[in-house]
């Protein structure tokens, strides 16, 4: 009796041990995070849209998690903005992104690719008044250069453009390039 009753629980507790295995790997699977880069640009630092962009940044259920505010120079920009290199527009770009300090964000949450990119709407400020009212780029930016914020604009930008103002310390974590 004893030796069945042992037998009964041994084999319950794996059953149970798979369900709560299975489960638990499927939420983790429900739940990966993406990481996205976030520039709040010269014109955004100065305009004072720091503390609303941020807001708005956790309001819609990003993670900040690591943020430094810096000088760029020409080089690191140049770097930054390398597929732009060739357009008319690079020069002035490289003027205006050296202007002052910005902000630079890594956010986390699930889609942050997309979805920060959703958020910050189009290119052309002037546009984004437009067509898309609610976004950051039509609360802060003035035109197609003065556009107030940058978000990577996929999964190999993100992770190319997060390397060039953080390093790794340790698997997983980051800490800002000195
Ligand atoms: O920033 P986003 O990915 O939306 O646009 P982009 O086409 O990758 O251009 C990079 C940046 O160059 C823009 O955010 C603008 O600041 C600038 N730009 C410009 O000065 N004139 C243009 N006609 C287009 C972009
Ligand atoms: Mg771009």
């Amino acid at each position: 009796m004893a030796l069945r009753f042992a037998s009964f629980c041994s084999k319950n507790c794996v059953l149970l041990c798979l369900v709560i295995f299975t489960y638990g790997a499927s939420s983790d699977v429900d739940t990966v995070k993406e990481k996205t880069l976030a520039m709040i640009k010269p014109d955004g630092v100065d305009g004072k849209y720091v503390d609303a962009i941020k807001k708005i940044i956790l309001d819609s259920g990003f993670s900040i998690t690591q943020e430094i505010e810096h000088q760029l120079d020409e080089d690191t920009v140049k770097r930054f903005y390398v597929e732009h290199a060739s357009k008319s527009f690079f020069s002035n770009l490289v003027q205006y992104m050296t202007s002052g300090p910005v902000r630079i964000m890594i956010l986390e949450k699930e889609n942050a690719i997309a979805d920060w990119r959703a958020l910050i709407g189009p290119t052309d400020a002037k546009k984004a008044k437009m067509t898309h009212p609610e976004s950051v780029r039509a609360l802060c930016g003035l035109s197609s250069e003065r556009n107030c914020v940058h978000g990577s604009d996929s999964p190999q930008s993100a992770a190319r453009e997060i390397s060039l103002f953080f390093e790794k310390s340790s698997p997983g974590e980051v800490s800002a390039v000195s």
